[in-house]
């Protein structure tokens, strides 16, 4: 018998609706909330109100082009968090909605873990390549930056965190420094593509062990240029491209030192990436190089299953359902998980 599960992620600002059969993606749709654009990052308030507009037509439209009815879908699966409370409430209550209408089961996705587990997502027509366990995995994300070693599709463990910013955020506040709209990230790829990585230098931390630190180098770009505006008032204008290749190169380093000693301590090379910043294309290239250089089995997701996605949710779920761990319905969501 065929499992199919309607996935549902609101933790921040988009909301996505996924249909999964059998692990495969029928359909994994997203509303972007561009209303947070001239804000210069989510406005809570605002995103749990677009989450409550969106979240009806985003289910309908999904379920129309997964081409699949209400009384076929086996299960529902939410983002019970981390993510904003407001956001995360209008999800989980959708879902619960749905599950006690159709008196199906109700399954609770941790949506770090669904960032890593977006490795198992199925396509229909590709060559669906799954890592081995254990599996090692940066996490890089808008909230979070972690290293995890995945020892089943449902055991995980943290080894390295941050201590302080995620590296989104270090993509995302440096932007916002440079008068780029939120989020950052995605300008910042582009820009540094045409840019110099040894223009600038910036100070990287000294963390030990496996942890990660991205205040100080936050705090070192704002100091940098409020110096060079003194001297030239549209120096970010007149060196973006070089600003970003270098701070982005920064960045990489930073996360790519920290996954090499992760693999060389663990002796693991079955390694990924995940998470909206596992979309940089930088990061992308220098995993590859790396991987090459060391012998490493290297799995980086496609574009559309790195940034916020409920096809992550789904394939998450999936698993939880073979397991047959379902949430009751008092289950509440969690800002922090
Ligand atoms: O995983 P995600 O969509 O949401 C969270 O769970 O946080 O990650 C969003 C983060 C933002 O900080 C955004 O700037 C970053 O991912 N991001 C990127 C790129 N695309 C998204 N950062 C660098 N380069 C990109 N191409
Ligand atoms: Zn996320």
């Amino acid at each position: 018998m065929a499992v199919t599960i309607l996935a549902i992620e609101s933790s921040c600002d988009d909301t996505s609706v996924a249909i999964i059969r059998d692990g495969y993606v029928l359909s994994n749709l997203i509303a972007n909330q561009d209303i947070h654009m001239s804000y210069g990052g989510v406005v809570p308030e605002l995103a749990s109100r677009a989450h409550q507009a969106n979240i009806v037509p985003v289910t309908h439209q999904a379920m129309l082009k997964a081409g699949v009815i209400a009384e076929e879908i086996d299960a529902v699966a939410f983002t019970r968090g981390p993510g904003l409370l407001g956001s995360l409430l209008v999800g989980t209550s959708f879902a619960k909605g749905f599950a006690l209408a159709r008196n199906i089961p109700l399954i609770e996705v941790n949506h770090l873990q669904a960032h890593v587990l977006a490795h198992f997502i199925f396509e229909k027509d590709k060559n669906n390549r799954l890592p081995s366990f254990p599996f090692l995995c940066l996490l890089v994300s808008g909230g979070h930056t972690r290293i995890i070693i995945l020892k089943s599709q449902l055991e995980m463990e943290v080894i390295g965190n941050t201590i302080d910013d995620a590296a989104g955020e270090a993509f995302d506040k440096c932007g916002k420094v440079m008068g780029f709209p939120y989020p950052a990230g995605p300008l910042i790829d582009k820009l540094a593509d045409v840019g110099n990585i040894s223009a600038f230098k910036f100070a990287k931390p000294h963390i030990k062990g496996l942890d990660f630190s991205f205040s100080g180098l936050k705090t070192s770009f704002l100091y940098f240029l409020r110096d060079k505006l003194k001297e030239d008032p549209d120096f970010v204008e007149h060196n973006k491209a070089d600003l970003c290749a270098s701070l982005q190169h920064t960045i990489i380093s930073i996360l790519i030192g920290k996954v090499v000693n992760a693999s060389l301590q663990t002796g693991i090379r079955e390694i990924g990436i995940a998470g909206g910043v596992s979309a940089n294309s930088g990061l992308r290239n220098e995993m590859r190089r790396e991987a090459e250089k060391r012998n490493w089995n290297l799995f980086i997701p496609e574009f559309r299953y790195t940034t916020d996605n409920a096809a992550m949710i789904g394939i998450t779920g999936y698993y939880k359902y073979l397991r047959g761990e379902f949430s009751s319905h008092d289950v509440t969501p969690l800002a922090r998980y």
